[in-house]
């Protein structure tokens, strides 16, 4: 990242991983794969064992990268602060290596909501100069959003994005590689939504990979660190054996060009949570 923090390259996510066991299994399979980087929310609803899982597993805690984020009813200075004490509470650590403002405040529900981001940037600022959290950035943010934060003193490291074939928000992108941000994806499946997709599917076949396989290679070669969500021991082993094939650079257009679907259905500056 642009403070020189490293960050492992594949994320395991939890988003609707639930507040229970299987979380907590699901992250000691996915450990045990190989898998170093652990992204959560407070929203998520499932901090409390996903820290259970990450207790489990016996590995040191440095070892870990753990992610979580400031949810849209706690935005503001005040509040975020409080937010994070009550997130490394339930995860049971005393530091977060990512923290991120979940989504932007929008102007279609905030008149003055790049003060309410503006507020939720210096709270999470002032921890990352504590040393409370190693990096710090934003989740769904558009580039007028970015533009907003961006004479602030510590610039954004990340912005976490719904990104996979299908849906690739390329002004985003293009934007945080211009200003040195990291993008992360998620839902780099579309959620399950571009499995089916014929010419992923024949893409599969081609490589001898699953068409999940195929997606979350596909972000890596786009330099865009995917999140890969699976409560589902075999998947996760499976989503992790991306490193030993390569897209050719045609079948990488050639998915580029598959024009949009499998859209969750998300425009930050319209959604009413
Ligand atoms: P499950 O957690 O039941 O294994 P995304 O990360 O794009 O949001 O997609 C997550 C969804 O995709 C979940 O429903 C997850 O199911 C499913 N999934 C994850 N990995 C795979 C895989 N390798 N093959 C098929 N489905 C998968």
């Amino acid at each position: 990242m642009s403070n020189g923090i490293k960050i492992p390259a594949i994320g395991y996510g939890t988003w609707k991983s639930p507040d229970n066991e299987v979380t907590l299994e699901g992250i000691k399979t996915a450990v045990s794969c190989g898998y170093r980087h652990i992204d959560t929310a407070a929203v998520y609803g499932n901090e409390v064992s996903v820290g259970k899982g990450i207790a489990g597993c016996s590995i040191p805690r440095e070892d870990l990268f753990i992610t979580s984020k400031v949810w849209n009813t706690e935005r503001g200075y005040e509040k975020t602060l409080a937010a994070f004490e009550k997130t490394i509470e339930d995860i049971g650590v005393s530091y977060l290596d990512l923290y991120l403002i979940h989504w932007p405040a929008a102007a279609h529900k905030y008149d003055d909501w790049e003060e309410v981001n503006r507020g939720t940037w210096r709270a999470m600022t002032e921890l990352y100069k504590a040393g409370k959290i190693r990096s710090i950035g934003v989740s769904n943010f558009k580039p007028h959003h970015l533009k907003a934060l961006m004479d602030t003193e510590i610039k954004p490291m990340v912005n976490q994005i719904e990104f996979h074939p299908g849906y690739m928000q390329d002004e985003t992108v293009q934007y945080c590689r211009e200003n040195g941000i990291l993008v992360e994806a998620w839902s780099p499946l579309g959620n399950g939504m571009v499995l089916t997709n014929p010419v992923l599917m024949d893409m599969g076949e081609k490589y001898g990979r699953s068409v999940a396989q195929i997606c979350l290679r596909w972000c890596l070669q786009h330099e865009v660190l995917p999140l890969s969500k699976s409560v589902t021991p075999s998947r996760i082993e499976e989503n992790f054996r991306i490193f030993d094939f390569e897209i050719s650079s045609a079948d990488m257009a050639a998915i580029d060009s598959l024009g949009e679907f499998g859209w969750s259905g998300n425009d930050p500056d319209k959604v009413d949570f």
